[in-house]
């Protein structure tokens, strides 16, 4: 593997007794977000959002659970410590690759309701009514988490279902210390929760109205019943029954449309992986209804042919071809990508090697190309994102990478009121109007509009790499539109520029999505030189967003693990 060479002589890797170990000069320290360091075990790693949901897979791992056990020890438990984006109210993707290197994806996406259709969002006139598609009861879709937890388990469990459901049903009865960033969050939507859910929210506003404290013991209960239930009875413990009750109650009281029909008929589906090769090595990623693994194949395939090794990371050559492949795969997104249980959608094609040299055909490396060239449309851009990424590699290098969500940060916004969990606002991942932007500012068109029972269109890309045929890195983020580009960028970071798994964490990142036609990029991504190079041949870049929460492991040469976990956010990895 090649040293890292950055168009800064940024960072450089040492590779000695079969690690890569992360060594950055601290003259160099620009490229990165921090010098935050991998946690390297040698059995099993969990990287995830917090760090007790990371203990909690790591200790199911320790125990003898194997990763599939530890995933689902984990998605429950970051239902209780981390409700931003941990649910039982949402869904998700997991892609998973068996010690024998079996790969396979378990899609527990939400779906439209039976009752939704295509014009649900619009007025009279036919434009987008705004807010209904992102905030309360209308804008949620079927959950899908709980059936696909029960599936994953079912097919590649070992332990008990009563077991792994323990660990998060005591934090939500004991309790969990608030960290920093669930305090601020949740004293952040106090008023949306009240606008929503009433004065009296339960849970996530006090009753006095007060902040919530960072160290401050925050318990759940309603949410301990509605996980009892569900270690009970498993996926009829949440899709019929008393949380199938309250559900219900809870949309027909603020005028949802979720009824006891939606959720019987709710099935989690095991779905062929994306799996294509990059070089010597091999990329597993999610397929529709996901557009991730798709888009990422697209994104790897169409800078293969560039030396952007030599060219060095984030140079501005590197950062071109990067932008244009990305302006070109968001374009293709948008036109092409849905529910392939319902649109046809041409996953071979997109991803064949003649249909992507004629999409460079328009490249001309001395200017930009023009969105508006490439396909039309100009549209604003960006509301919030709140999705999770977790991964998971056992002692026998089983490895599953997980990205669940609620869409929105705590989703609509609707606590279900008994249940204590928020339900969803993926509706809105729909395109509700062709041509209108959605809350990440991606246009849609006739493949993902809404029908009844079809699951929306997702970013999410949960992705694990071999590498000569061995468990290489396993991948994910949340992020929103930002997620494909992210793991793209990630991966590069490992595959081409010679990053460890924690610097290609760290490294400062950009992203394009074909509208707006502009580049975002995080604070000191692109130095002088580059910068000076994009601007030159016309590029327009915004300078001060975060891009990514990544949640990824490792395998070194040795076979010991590196958790990286991004210093983004409170993200930890555990390992033993
Ligand atoms: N809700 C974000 C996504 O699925 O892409």
């Amino acid at each position: 593997m090649a040293a890292c060479k950055t168009s800064k002589q940024t960072p450089q890797i040492k590779k000695g007794d079969g690690l890569f170990q992360l060594f950055v000069e601290d003259e160099n320290q620009d490229a990165f977000v921090s010098d935050k360091a991998g946690v390297f075990n040698e059995h099993g790693m969990v990287a995830s959002a917090h760090e007790e949901a990371s203990k909690v897979g790591v200790e199911i791992l320790k125990k003898g659970g194997n990763a599939a056990d530890a995933s689902v020890a984990t998605f429950f438990a970051l239902a209780v410590v981390h409700p931003f984006a941990g649910n039982l109210g949402g869904g998700g993707f997991a892609v998973i690759r068996d010690a024998d290197g079996t790969p396979s994806s378990l899609d527990f996406r939400e779906k439209a309701p039976l009752k939704a259709h295509r014009d649900m969002y619009l007025d009279e006139n036919g434009d987008v009514i705004k807010g209904l598609s992102t905030r309360g009861h209308l804008a949620s879709g079927v959950p899908g988490a709980v059936d696909g937890m029960v599936q994953l388990h079912q097919e590649k469990g070992t332990m008990s279902w009563k077991s792994l459901l323990q660990p998060a049903i005591d934090l939500a009865e004991k309790g969990v210390v608030l960290t920093e960033g669930q305090a601020r969050g949740m004293n952040r939507y106090r008023d949306t929760f009240r606008e929503i859910n009433g004065e009296d929210t339960p849970y996530y506003v006090k009753a006095d109205g007060s902040d919530f404290e960072t160290g401050e013991v925050f318990i759940q209960k309603d949410l301990a019943e509605s996980l009892k239930r569900i270690q009970k009875e498993g996926a009829d413990g949440f899709y019929k029954g008393k949380t199938a009750d309250l559900l219900v109650k809870e949309m027909e009281s603020g005028g949802g449309i979720i009824s006891h029909e939606d959720l019987e008929k709710y099935d989690a589906v095991w779905r062929e992986p994306i799996v294509k090769d990059y070089k010597n090595y091999n990329i597993i990623s999610m397929p529709p209804p996901s557009s991730g693994g798709v888009a990422l194949l697209q994104l790897m395939k169409l800078t293969e042919p560039y030396p952007i090794d030599e060219w060095g990371f984030n140079s501005g050559k590197t950062a071109q071809v990067m932008i244009e492949a990305e302006r070109r795969v968001y374009a293709d997104r948008s036109k092409w990508l849905g529910d392939a249980d319902f649109v046809k959608v041409p996953v071979k094609e997109l991803m064949s090697q003649p249909y992507l040299q004629e999409r460079w055909a328009s490249f001309d490396p001395s200017k930009a190309s023009l969105s508006s060239e490439i396909d039309g449309g100009d549209v604003p851009y960006y509301e919030s994102d709140q999705t999770t990424h977790f991964s998971v590699v056992d002692k026998n290098k089983m490895a599953v990478s997980i990205t669940t969500t609620l869409n929105g940060a705590f989703g609509s916004k609707v606590v279900v009121d008994g249940g204590g969990f928020f339900m969803n606002n993926e509706m809105d991942d729909f395109s509700v109007k062709p041509g209108v932007p959605n809350m990440f500012g991606l246009i849609g068109n006739k493949a993902n509009e809404i029908q009844p029972g079809k699951r929306m269109l997702s970013s999410m890309t949960p992705t694990i790499v071999e590498k000569d045929g061995e468990l290489f890195v396993v991948a994910g983020t949340p992020g929103g539109s930002t997620i494909i580009t992210s793991v793209y960028q990630t991966l590069l970071n490992v595959l081409e520029h010679g990053m460890s798994m924690q610097q290609a964490v760290n490294a400062r990142k950009f992203h394009h999505q074909w509208l707006p036609d502009k580049t975002y990029t995080e604070e000191s991504t692109f130095d002088t030189e580059a910068l000076q190079y994009l601007l030159s041949a016309g590029y327009e870049i915004e300078i001060g967003r975060r891009l990514g929460r990544m949640d990824c492991i490792m395998v070194h040469p040795n076979g010991t693990l590196e958790g990286a976990s991004d210093p983004r956010g409170e993200n930890t990895s555990v390992g033993y």
